[in-house]
């Protein structure tokens, strides 16, 4: 398993960013929209100019040519979806499917006739036959979303089919070859559920060959200002609204911002304000950004009654994260934690 830390060290980064950003573009899926038969896929560039996205798109661009199994992990809305998409249009099977599974929303009892298909009077209201998704990502990705959702009973059925690479669907005599990649993704921390014995140690040396980490957006503050640049024009041209201007201050408020909800925040924010504006001007009291966001739970300052040890430390992880602005990097180390411990601290005061 190659770990981003690893990659860092390997030749990979001969590839210098610039480089490599100019290579990719070359490539024509890099910017273009991409549709086919498993999801419409528009492909937009990753984009970023931190160290921590330039060695992100040097792994992406090393492995380009392969097909390889990645498990991409991070906070909610770092662009691991976005990612994946990436990943998928710049290898040899991008003219083929690429197809999501949400493995946090597929009822069990569904799950094998969406995986598998079934064949025609297999049973009762069974008219014709169906194809699953694994049939019908023949040649292209299969995208594991929420991989860390996936029930412990329906693991081991995955697992044989990427060990096999075939299925036999509901009802059909025969077996059917796969050929897919496999990319998943989770914001949650799979070691750990391993040890609880809620996800499968096989199923995770299988999808990961190569883990690929997003630090959330408060570990890689430069990336916000290209990302807020690249939104304000796509989001106004998207909703058909000229592009706003930001004054300085409310600039400099947008950069600030600890944006605990990541690119995904930003967007949602920018979109606001692009539909809200005012004579296409941006004030710093427009923003109306939240700043008690940056504190995840309401915890009462004075409590008449004498508090739990978990109380005070819940209080405590909370004035270190504001202390250190909302970097759970810089929190982690004062706590004397790891960024994943802190993550599901964090979790849990949600
Ligand atoms: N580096 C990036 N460049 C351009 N857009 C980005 C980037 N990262 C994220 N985005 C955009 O931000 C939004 C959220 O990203 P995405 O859905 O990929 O996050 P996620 O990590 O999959 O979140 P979740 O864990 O909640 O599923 C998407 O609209 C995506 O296109
Ligand atoms: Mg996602």
């Amino acid at each position: 398993m190659l770990s981003l830390e690893e990659q860092e060290s390997s030749q990979c980064l001969v590839v210098g960013a610039y480089a490599m950003q100019a290579a990719l573009s070359t490539i024509p899926y890099f910017s273009k929209p991409q549709a086919n038969r498993g999801s419409a896929i528009t492909i937009s560039p990753f984009l970023g100019s931190s160290e921590e996205v330039q060695k992100i798109l040097s792994v992406v661009y090393c492995i380009k040519d392969s097909s390889i199994s990645v498990l991409l992990t991070g906070p909610s809305g770092v662009g691991k979806d976005h990612l994946a998409r990436l990943i998928h249009s710049l290898s040899p099977r991008k003219d083929k499917p690429f197809v999501v599974v949400n493995c946090a929303n597929i009822p069990e009892t569904l799950f094998e006739e969406e995986l598998f298909g079934f064949k025609r009077g297999s049973f009762t209201g069974a008219d014709h036959d169906k194809p699953g998704l694994f049939e019908i990502a023949f040649g292209g990705t299969i995208f594991l979303d929420e991989i860390a959702d996936l029930p412990l009973s329906l693991q081991p059925k995955i697992l044989r089919v990427l060990q096999e690479n075939e299925f036999r669907p509901i009802g059909g005599n025969e077996r059917v070859n796969t050929d897919i990649r496999i990319i998943a993704a989770t914001n949650q921390n799979l070691e750990k559920l391993m040890q609880e014995k809620k996800f499968r140690e096989d199923l995770f040396y299988r999808i990961n060959a190569m883990e690929i980490t997003i630090p959330s957006l408060n570990e890689r503050r430069e990336d916000i200002e290209i990302l807020m640049d690249h939104y304000l024009n796509a989001l106004s041209d998207e909703n058909q609204k000229p592009k706003p201007q930001l004054s300085a201050q409310a600039r400099q408020k947008m950069l600030d911002y600890p944006w605990v909800g990541n690119v995904r925040e930003l967007k949602n924010v920018l979109e606001r304000l692009i539909l809200f504006a005012k004579k296409g001007m941006i004030e710093e009291e427009d923003l109306a950004l939240q700043e008690v966001r940056q504190i995840p739970v309401s915890i009462p300052l004075v409590s008449p009654t004498l508090k739990t040890l978990e109380e005070v430390e819940n209080e405590h992880v909370v004035l270190v994260l504001q202390a250190a602005r909302g970097n759970r990097s810089k929190a982690a180390k004062i706590l004397g934690i790891g960024r994943r411990t802190l993550y599901a601290k964090l979790g849990k005061l949600r």
